[in-house]
């Protein structure tokens, strides 16, 4: 039997089938959902936060709290929407705001201009710039140290699973 889920901020009703991943209601709206690691519970780019019916959903596996724990923007009620099944009604969804960066060049393209929202990790959720900030060359280096540190990271978290 298919279930109800809200997702916000965008205001829209979804259904999906009964043990259906959250994932397959993001990307059944078109949302932009990068998908990194393909749905196996080891990146941060289909992080959600579920503002309602968290016991409406699967628990939490070890590997998906493993990679939670390496978001700098979770919460008590994050959740990784390609682990999170659904069970019954009232789920209510949101994405986190900004866009996730999908490779350096993504940045490139945009030095000399101010971010339209927050520029985010493709593995770790961090804001990379902020909404507004001017994106500059130097900037760009940052990052590149930032991927490269937090990549390692990411593979030694990854490496035991
Ligand atoms: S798609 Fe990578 S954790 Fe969900």
């Amino acid at each position: 039997m298919a279930k109800t889920v809200r997702l916000e901020p965008i205001a829209q009703d979804t259904s999906i089938q009964t043990n259906g991943n959250l994932l397959s209601v993001l990307i059944n709206k078109d949302l932009d959902v990068l998908r990194e690691c393909g749905g196996r519970g080891m990146c941060a780019t289909c992080h959600v936060y579920v503002n309602h019916g968290m016991q409406a959903l699967s628990p939490i596996n070890r590997r998906e709290q493993r990679t939670l724990e390496v978001i700098t923007s979770c919460k008590p009620n994050s959740r990784l929407a390609c682990q999170a099944r659904v069970l019954s009604n009232g789920v209510v969804v949101e994405l986190p705001p900004g866009m996730y960066i999908n490779s350096l060049k993504d940045i490139e393209d945009l030095i000399g201009r101010r971010a339209e929202q927050d520029l985010l990790h493709p593995l770790t959720g961090q804001v990379l710039v902020e909404a507004g900030k001017l994106i500059t060359r130097s900037m760009m280096r940052q990052i590149e140290d930032t991927t490269s540190f937090s990549m390692n990271e990411y593979f030694s978290h990854s490496s035991d699973v």
